[in-house]
């Protein structure tokens, strides 16, 4: 394919060399005078691991070559892939300044074109952006988008330093367009890459980007905060995380990673609190692991705050203890949320076919007795009939018997944990999604 890059930094120096190697005919776009007369003499404008055999192969076969006439570029090349900076702006807001200059590029090339042209976004964008290029494209040229060109958001997943490595063999290629032949396009143009190919809405494809490494961010900042407790008590910290990150089931995995209901139970605010109590014990700031508290009761206050909001009096628990399966609620955060509704006067009833007030014995009586000393009086035992009183129903974990409820026309459903069936119901509203 004939392939122009706009913007010859990391990831479009890494892109151009990859993609000649690939057998792509490309040219590159800078504003950089030295980094297209670089590109131009066969050499790469970045160091990077094995960049400089790739672009020597690359020019040697006239696959490669750059310029600073954005015209001629998008006029000899079917694709144009967009990888110009996105720094921050002096106040920390997102600087699109360098996307949108190349949009208004590449639309006054795309007058003077009269074949499909795609626009690909490699940089990395806020939620939005893929939209707006599109419509500056169209100002500026003329042209209809999903007709005459299309806007394709490719996230860029490389790292410096291991930058050729990490492009060819990617984690995963990740695409969101609104026009399927798009899509198409860039499946064949990565299709001797072994990655799973993903198809996401246009924004999931630009926000996952930010949610990487922000993820990233804490993964760094976490293992430092425990370091540094671990050395206090001259534990091997570097051992601990090995140990740590074999266990693929609950903590290197998928698991907990379902955006839903604040964590509770009998082990997860216990230990957290023991930690970072030894850390405070150990004269230690970890600004991290102590906020982590503070954020899951934000996150319990968000849900009082959004059942207050229905001005609904009359609210239906569905679940008591923290999670399905288990009388536990010792530290459920839904019990906080009733004890708060029920303070301030609300009608509540509740749910929940594991808990029995005639067989709570231990901590798990007592967290009853002294938080929600009339639950006599809230629990039901049958759900039709919770469903049938209440004006507004909050779902507090995944059972198979919520998934078949009956929902009665106006009743307002609070979802904490995603329950795919009661999604399309009219009043539906899901907790964080
Ligand atoms: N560096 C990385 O490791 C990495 C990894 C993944 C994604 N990203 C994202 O990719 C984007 C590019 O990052 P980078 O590190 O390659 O940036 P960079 O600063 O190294 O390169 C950007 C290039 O764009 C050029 N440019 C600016 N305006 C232009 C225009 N109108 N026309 C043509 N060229 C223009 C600049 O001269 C510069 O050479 C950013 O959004 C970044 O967040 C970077």
């Amino acid at each position: 394919m004939n392939i122009s890059i706009f913007g010859l930094g990391y990831v479009g120096c890494v892109g151009m060399a990859c993609l000649a190697k690939q057998g792509h005919n490309m040219i590159g776009v800078d504003v950089s005078e030295e980094k297209v007369n670089r590109v131009n003499s066969g050499q790469s404008t970045i160091i990077e691991n094995g960049i400089d055999a790739l672009m020597d192969y690359g020019f040697k076969h006239n696959l490669i070559r750059a310029t600073k006439d954005y015209n001629e570029a998008v006029l000899k090349t079917d694709i144009s892939f967009i990888c110009v900076g996105t720094p921050s702006s002096d106040n920390g807001h997102l600087n699109l300044e360098y996307i949108y200059q190349t949009a208004h590029e590449i639309g006054e090339a795309l007058t003077k074109k009269n074949t499909f042209h795609l626009v690909v976004i490699r940089s990395t964008v806020f939620p939005g952006t893929n939209l707006k290029v599109g419509e500056l494209i169209e100002e500026i040229s003329g042209k209809k988008r999903n007709s005459d060109f299309a806007v394709v958001s490719n996230p860029e997943f490389l790292r410096e330093g291991s930058a050729v490595s990490d492009y060819m063999n990617p984690p995963l290629t990740v695409l969101g367009s609104s026009f399927p032949i798009a899509i198409e396009i860039m499946k064949e143009l990565y299709k001797n890459t072994n990655a799973p190919i993903e198809v996401v809405d246009i924004e999931v494809a630009e926000i996952i980007k930010y949610v990487n490494n922000s993820y990233h961010a804490l993964k760094v900042v976490f293992a430092n905060e425990i370091g540094n407790i671990c050395k206090l008590l001259s534990i091997d910290s570097h051992e601990v995380m090995r140990i740590f990150c074999m266990d693929n089931q609950l903590n290197i995995s998928p698991y907990y990673f379902k955006p839903g209901f604040a964590f509770g139970g009998s082990c997860l605010p216990k230990d957290l609190k023991g930690l970072t109590t030894l850390a405070h014990d150990l004269y230690l700031s970890t600004p991290v692991l102590n906020a982590i508290d503070d954020s899951n009761r934000k996150h319990i206050r968000q849900v009082i705050h959004q059942i207050e909001k229905t001005g609904k009096r009359k609210i239906g628990f569905c679940g008591l203890s923290f999670k399905a399966g288990t009388d536990d609620m010792r530290n459920s955060p839904i019990v906080n949320v009733i004890e708060a509704l029920y303070g301030k006067g609300y009608d509540v009833r509740i749910f929940d076919s594991n808990v029995s007030l005639s067989r709570l014995i231990g901590k798990n009586k007592s967290v009853i007795t002294e938080k929600l000393p009339h639950l006599d009086s809230m629990l039901q035992d049958d759900l039709s009939i919770l469903t049938d009183w209440a004006e507004v129903l909050v779902i507090s974990y995944k059972d198979k018997i919520f998934k078949s409820m009956s929902i009665i026309p106006g009743q307002i459903i609070i979802d904490l944990v995603r329950i795919e069936e009661l999604e399309s119901c009219e009043n539906y509203y899901g907790l964080c999604w």
